[in-house]
């Protein structure tokens, strides 16, 4: 049993102190894990605050119990009926909200002109009662959030642990991104987002609202934008999420409703930054208002993913429309910063256009990238005039940009450094470290998604400052989001999957500089506990279990582990659930064929994740998924889903888009007589602009194509060649005879030209 398992599992059977006595318990309190030599249950504070100091005792909680507002303090009542409202969803007990009145035995929020900054607090907790001081509401409403999390940090409890804690944020933009463009998320569903977004102290909701696949919000003026630019054909997987077949896929946000965010994230101290993309990602915009365009040509609402052409002219007919458009959109939105994108304009149009081009002569401009500069310049003075800051992805940086904009990095954090060491402000998101799209494990079960895999340790050591990055700058450097672009996370249980738990992993690394990971995942099981009482579908893939199995004679030998290492693991082979008290796993596994292993890792009798499954028999051991073999190629490559079913998890396959071929590494041919390749078609929707001359075409053999399989090498005679004419439906099994004897690489190419569509592998099956 791991340190942490001991603290939790002693607790579960009373028995702390001998856990204490360990030399391997965690000391770092401060982080909130723990309290002083661990006699006191852990807190499970997230993101760990900045101090803290435990006491003996507690503060019982009961039916009535007060919750004393000062008297005529709007902001305070505010705070201390949601912390009432928290306290009620968690635990059931209704308290009361007072204005005004005595302190002992209640909860007492404070105005306390001492503490500085907005979001800083401080929270005792004694017997008697609890107090919570800041010198704003803002900092009031998170020293009821730590509150809540010191109550709910253990199962059942009614009763806050004595303590005092001071704390302040780290940095003053902690942020979440959520793309409504490529995938529409209800209203109702971003509320559930920024309702975890506020009890994990994140601050600014970033809202990417339009792009090429569709523009989102109303804008009175420009009514086709959301008329023509809500709505796309609904491609592929898509073709599940409309209510019919052939409808399009449609999502507006009108302005009532955008009203209704804002003042919903701001009841929870959350600034909405919207973003409205330019002079790039702006098809659906072009597709509404083709006058706006560089061509004047009308294009469909996009159904591909990647960088398309289409950009704005830089007229003053677009820069009416765009300013007039961001009238509205700073009539909604009160934030600062208004995010214009700025990322991904390839200038194709601009380049072939001769008004454009005569445009930039008169203008004395001399490339296309210096009038993407002039583009935004000009719009960034706009919001300026406004009162308003500019900010935009680091390819603004191309352009003399308002020393007043500010650059939110994304092509790593070289964006960062070259705009701190200017002087502009940055926030950083950087792929693939933030991107909350990237899937968070290579096991079979793992979602759609980009690769590479960035699990929630990697996200967790995320250092928001660039070393390159002097002292003196690091002062530019507001803070860091992570984005979550939604071309493979089409419903709201998906996008919950991919910000959740990760979220709290840079939610703590945004608030506190004391970074700890082995505290942090201490304080995971109490956080999921959290997040599955809120209905969030958070990820289990950090805790979940995964199989390994090998043939060992007429056996096989399995090796059992989770991504983290949290808790005990127990399984079962005899197809029932595990529970706390099955076998536990501490070695491989002999088990003989077939057998049904299920797994789960627990703390107590805490499961951390839903149990696992795994047939192992004899086909099973000559089996690879897609999603076990590697690509030809050093390509990242990439999860995508197939279109059915409908409803339950779909067929996810791994793949090279660029290249269709796949390796699998140290195959023993043995005894191999046939081979069984599951394959489906997918659209092969990906715009790839200038990249598209690097897709991989290979020699068909038939009108169909084929699935190829060579020894070794991926060049010369094929041991096996499957036709594709067999699957002309999409998903299909090919099969075949397959020589070889000793151990080889298996190559495995689809031949053809991908597009519109292109075949996939699910799985390769060797057969006896
Ligand atoms: C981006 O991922 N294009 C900001």
């Amino acid at each position: 049993m791991n340190k942490y398992a001991c603290v939790l599992a002693m607790m579960a059977v009373g028995m702390l102190a001998a856990c204490a006595m360990s030399p391997n318990n965690p000391s770092h309190a401060a982080a909130g894990a723990t309290g002083p030599g661990d006699a006191i249950a852990p807190l499970s504070l997230v993101p760990a605050v900045a101090r803290l100091d435990r006491h003996a005792g507690s503060f019982a909680l009961r039916e009535g119990t007060r919750i004393v507002a000062p008297a005529g303090d709007e902001g305070a009542h505010r705070v201390a009926q949601y912390l009432a409202d928290r306290i009620k969803r968690s635990t059931g007990m209704q308290l009361t909200v007072a204005d005004g009145g005595d302190a002992k035995g209640a909860i007492v929020l404070a105005s306390d002109p001492a503490i500085e900054g907005e979001e800083a607090y401080a929270l005792d907790v004694t017997s008697d009662g609890a107090t919570i001081r800041a010198s704003r509401s803002h900092g009031l409403f998170y020293g009821a959030i730590t509150l809540w999390q010191a109550l709910t940090a253990q199962p059942d409890s009614h009763a806050v642990p004595a303590m005092h804690v001071d704390d302040a944020p780290r940095f003053a933009w902690r942020g979440l991104m959520v793309d409504s463009a490529r995938h529409f998320q209800t209203t109702d569903e971003l509320r559930k987002i920024i309702d975890q977004m506020a009890l994990l102290k994140l601050n600014t909701f970033h809202w990417h609202l339009t792009d090429d696949q569709a523009w989102r919000i109303e804008i009175k003026k420009y009514p086709d934008l959301t008329r023509i630019g809500g709505c796309r054909k609904a491609l592929g997987p898509d073709a599940a999420l409309v209510e019919e077949p052939g409808k399009p896929y449609c999502g507006v946000y009108t302005q009532d409703d955008v009203q209704g965010i804002v003042a919903y994230a701001a009841e929870r101290y959350i600034t909405v930054v919207p973003e409205i993309e330019m002079p790039g990602h702006a098809q659906a915009a072009i597709a509404s208002y083709p006058q706006f365009g560089v061509t004047k040509k009308r294009p469909a609402v996009s159904t591909d993913w990647g960088v398309m052409p289409y950009l704005y002219s830089p007229s003053d007919k677009t820069f009416t429309f765009m300013e007039n458009v961001l009238d509205e959109v700073m009539a909604l939105f009160p934030s600062t910063y208004i995010h214009v994108g700025g990322d991904e304009a390839i200038k194709d149009q601009w380049q072939a256009s001769k008004a454009v081009q005569a445009q930039m002569k008169q203008l004395g401009i001399t490339n296309e990238e210096k009038l993407q500069g002039w583009f935004i310049a000009r719009i960034g003075a706009y919001l300026d005039e406004h009162g308003r800051r500019l900010i935009g992805w680091d390819e603004i940086l191309d352009g003399d940009v308002p020393a007043s904009a500010a650059v939110m990095s994304w092509r790593g954090t070289k964006g960062a450094v070259i705009a701190a060491n200017k002087g502009h402000d940055v926030v950083l998101a950087p792929a693939p470290d933030l991107y909350l799209d990237n899937v968070q494990s290579r096991l079979p079960d793992e979602v759609p998604g980009r690769m590479p895999v960035i699990t929630l340790e990697a996200l967790y050591h995320f250092e928001p400052v660039p070393s390159e990055i002097s002292a003196e700058n690091a002062k530019h450097v507001l803070g860091a989001e992570a984005t979550i672009f939604a071309e493979q996370t089409p419903t709201a249980a998906r996008v919950e999957h991919a910000a959740f738990p990760r979220l709290a992993a840079l939610a703590e690394r945004t608030w506190t500089n004391q970074a700890d990971w082995q505290d942090f995942l201490a304080r995971m099981p109490a956080q999921m506990a959290r997040f599955k009482n809120d209905d969030i579908k958070a990820a289990d893939t950090a805790f979940g279990v995964a199989f390994e199995a090998t043939a060992n004679g007429d056996k096989a030998m399995v090796k059992l582990s989770t991504q983290t290492g949290l808790g005990s693991i127990h399984y079962t082979i005899d197809g029932s659930t595990p529970v706390a008290n099955s076998p536990a796993y501490t070695a491989p596994i002999d088990v003989p064929l077939p057998t049904t292993l299920m797994a789960t890792a627990f703390i107590g009798e805490q499961a951390l994740a839903q149990p696992r499954t795994q047939v192992v028999d004899a086909a099973s051991l000559l089996r690879r998924d897609s999603t076990a073999l590697e690509l030809c190629t050093d390509s990242n490559g990439s999860r995508q889903e197939a279109a059915l079913p409908v409803d339950g998890p779909r067929r996810t396959h791994f793949v090279d888009i660029m290249n269709t071929c796949w390796r699998w590494k140290g195959v023993d041919l043995t005894g191999v007589r046939h081979i069984a390749i599951e394959v489906d078609r997918l659209p092969w929707n990906f715009a790839l602009a200038h990249e598209i001359k690097n897709v991989v075409t290979r020699p068909k053999h038939s009108k169909a194509g084929e699935v190829e399989v060579r020894l070794d090498s991926c060049e010369g005679e094929p041991a096996a060649s499957l036709g594709l004419a067999a699957a002309h439906d999409g998903k299909a099994t090919l099969t075949g005879d397959l020589q070889g004897e000793g151990t080889h690489d298996l190559c495995i190419v689809v031949t053809g030209k991908p597009g519109p569509t292109f075949w996939v592998l699910g799985n390769v099956q060797l057969q006896r």
